[in-house]
């Protein structure tokens, strides 16, 4: 049994103080930089991309977690395995089965890890074709596009339901929750077999990111 794992994402951190933020939460005990990558297409905002992965690359030994928020990853999923990501998460809904595993093996053939993700309202039937090959699943708590938001009640249902279907064909991959996870909402997914959690506000949005990520881990962990 393995202690959950914080994956604090730097869409809440201080851009101009980016370096900093990153090495306090590597400091605290983080798992993995999360990194949220926005195209203004697939979802409504516009974040980062490639050159802050690069940049990243270089001032952390933390696993850079890259959470492709786009409708054209299979263009895109190169550039940001070249530039140093760790694990990559892709978007169920924009790609069909053959799709699906095009990424993932684009994704494993460059050593990373591979990771489909579901927007709220996305069945985990949009799983089936990748779910023995992926590495981490990545269930949506929030509509993906802006940090902030509030937990969308029942999301731990969700995540037990990926359990599920993953023990049901004799695979383990990781399970990530993301969007409004903070010290109240995370032993909800923990509790139903979350292994990773996303945090943006939670962590960066107070006075001690070190404080708060400590007391996700142990709300986590209860
Ligand atoms: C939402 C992003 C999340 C978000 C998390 O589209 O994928 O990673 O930044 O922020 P909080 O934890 O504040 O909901
Ligand atoms: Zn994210």
């Amino acid at each position: 049994f393995e202690p959950v794992k914080i994956a604090p994402s730097i869409l809440s951190a201080d851009f101009m103080n980016l370096g900093r933020d990153v090495a306090l939460i590597e400091e605290a005990g983080a798992g993995y930089v999360h990194v949220d990558v926005m195209d203004g297409h697939f979802v409504p905002n516009l974040t980062m991309g490639v050159p802050v992965v690069k940049q990243l690359k270089k001032t952390t030994s933390l696993p850079l977690d890259v959470h492709l928020m786009i409708s054209n990853p299979l263009e895109q999923l190169p550039w940001f395995l070249d530039a140093g990501a760790d694990s990559v998460t892709v978007h169920a809904e924009v790609l069909d089965a053959d799709g699906l595993a095009r990424a993932v093996a684009c994704i494993h053939a460059a050593g990373a890890k591979a990771a489909v993700s579901l927007k709220p309202r996305t069945p985990v039937g949009a799983l089936a074709s990748v779910i023995a090959d992926v590495d981490m699943v990545l269930v949506m708590s929030v509509e993906p596009g802006f940090s902030g938001q509030s937990y969308i009640e029942g999301s731990e249902d969700k995540v037990a339901r990926v359990v599920a279907m993953a023990t049901s064909v004799g695979a383990s991959p990781l399970v990530q929750v993301d969007g409004g996870i903070g010290a109240a909402t995370a032993p909800l997914v923990a509790a139903a077999g979350a292994d990773v959690l996303v945090c943006g506000n939670a962590v960066f949005a107070v006075d001690d990111p070190a404080r708060a990520l400590a007391e996700v881990a142990a709300a986590a962990d209860e």
